[in-house]
């Protein structure tokens, strides 16, 4: 039976800002004399900004009040927000465009669950803020990826049964959220090596639509 909803993660899926995050963060660990690296910001992916925060403090040479970490958050999305500034459609990841077609020629509803406070900004620079039927996002929630509720929110936005929707994730951590939605798991990217996912390629491009709306590999 075909599914009747796509529900993508944003970043790392729909567009690349990894790399954005992993020079706010460096920058703001730098000043304050704590170690970071690209294997930790591995860690960073598909969880909130609090929580990413509370995994680099982990290096910290000393503890930090609720108030001093409400600030390095802050600091670190101001450095965030500077580079993000420079994204355009352009950097729309290869595949996005052509699934979105496929899905809207089917009738499939499509939305977006991110944990990013940016969420709408990042549509809008890249030209997709009314291109999806619904979108949940760091705002709207209390409990970020693994826990399911931006997805199950995303999914009652569209007024569709999570067990009707596929999640489609770059993040291990997405991927959790997503199952624990009770939904289908696409794994791309990063996740597409996770073998909790149900259905995994290496990106947009490489997607099968029958098999993306089966929630599964059939081969
Ligand atoms: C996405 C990214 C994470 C990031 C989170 C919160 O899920 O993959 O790396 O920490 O959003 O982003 P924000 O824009 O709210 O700081
Ligand atoms: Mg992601």
């Amino acid at each position: 039976m075909s599914l009747k909803a796509v529900i993508f993660d944003l970043d790392g899926v729909i567009v690349s800002t990894d790399e954005f995050h992993y020079q706010g963060w460096k920058r703001m660990a730098d000043e304050e004399g704590i170690y970071f690296d690209r294997k930790i910001n591995e860690d960073l992916r598909g969880v909130s900004r609090m929580e990413s925060l509370r995994i680099v403090l982990k290096k910290a040479l000393r503890e930090y009040s609720t108030e001093e970490k409400a600030v390095l958050a802050d600091r670190k999305n101001k450095y965030y927000k500077e580079l993000l500034q420079n994204i355009t459609p352009n950097d729309i990841l290869p595949g996005t465009l052509d699934v979105l077609r496929e899905l809207d020629k089917r009738n499939i509803k499509t939305a977006i669950a991110s944990s990013s406070k940016n969420a709408w900004r990042i549509l809008e620079l890249i030209g997709l803020s009314s291109a999806f039927d619904a979108v949940a996002d760091g705002n709207d929630i209390k409990n970020s990826k693994p826990d399911p509720e931006v997805f199950l929110l995303a999914a009652k936005r569209l007024s569709i049964d999570p067990f009707d929707c596929v999640g489609v994730e770059d993040a291990e951590a997405g991927i959790d959220s997503i199952l624990a939605a009770n939904m289908k798991a696409v794994g791309l990217g990063y996740a597409s090596a996770y073998p909790k996912a149900h259905y995994r390629v290496k990106d947009l491009t490489c997607i099968d639509i029958e098999k993306l709306l089966l929630g599964r590999d059939v081969d």
